[in-house]
């Protein structure tokens, strides 16, 4: 179960955040405010405390807090996003990790290894790390490296199509498993209970769990009610605006 939830205000820099689907337009900074003062309240509603931290101007994608430190029981990674513009912002979560964290249980990620938490997948113990555009495989060798420390495993897993791997992947606990796309017959994935993604969907492969509700993007009937059939209690949180920079319900938080 998850205590504590750590969230970034949207800054209105975040008209000039990342994206692969310019097409959508760029994001209503106002309506962007209200979707995430929707998300709190549903994080919240969950069971958990948020930490709200400041938005910061200098960096567009700085809300998608969740890529700059991966969080757990025994410790915290800070991460070294493999993003250009992106570089820098892991250096302004350590703070708010020390709140939660002795000194001596916050590790790193050093240059040249990458890596962005949006790839991290936790499953109990072990922690799938995708190897993508953004983390790579010295950003993986080291993040297991640290894992081995604290009695944790984890493993590397191919990906060609998605962004982050929970861009197409989401755990719910219980070996239960959304897939989308590459993931569906993706041998790493074969001994959990599938939950497959509509192709039309896919965007809501990006749910998240919380202390077993599980956070749907609205818009997403399909998955909503497959979601609901394995017999979780499901809350539609709006993300429109977040979707126009390729972001989700996971990358705007760090829950642990
Ligand atoms: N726009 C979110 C990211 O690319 O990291």
């Amino acid at each position: 179960m998850f205590k504590n939830v750590i969230v970034r205000k949207p800054s209105k820099s975040m008209a000039d955040g990342i994206t692969s689907a310019p097409e959508l337009g760029k994001p209503d900074y106002d309506l962007a405010l209200k979707q995430h003062e929707n998300y709190i309240n549903a994080l919240k509603s969950c069971g958990v405390e948020v930490t709200r931290l400041d938005l910061d101007e200098r960096y567009p994608d700085s809300c998608f807090v969740e890529d700059v430190a991966v969080l757990n029981k025994k410790c915290a990674i800070i991460t070294n996003p493999g993003a250009e513009s992106r570089k820098g912002e892991e250096k302004e979560i350590i703070n708010v990790i020390e709140k939660f964290y002795d000194k001596d249980k916050i590790e790193f990620i050093k240059a040249p290894g990458t890596l962005e938490g949006g790839d991290v997948m936790m499953v109990g113990d072990h922690f799938y790390v995708g190897l993508s555009d953004r983390t790579n495989q010295e950003g993986i060798d080291q993040f297991i490296a640290i894992l081995k420390k604290y009695g944790l495993t984890g493993s590397a897993v191919e990906m060609k199509e998605f962004l982050h791997l929970k861009t197409g992947v989401a755990y719910l606990e219980n070996n239960n498993m959304l897939v989308s796309g590459e993931f569906i017959e993706h041998p790493d994935f074969k001994d959990f209970n599938k939950i497959l993604i509509d192709e039309n969907e896919q965007y809501a492969a990006n749910s998240i769990w919380v202390n077993d509700k599980v956070l749907v993007p609205k818009g997403y009937e399909k998955t909503k009610k497959a979601i609901e059939d394995a017999g979780y209690d499901v809350i539609t949180v709006d993300t429109s605006e977040y979707r126009k920079l390729d972001g989700g319900l996971s990358c705007l938080s760090l829950r642990f």
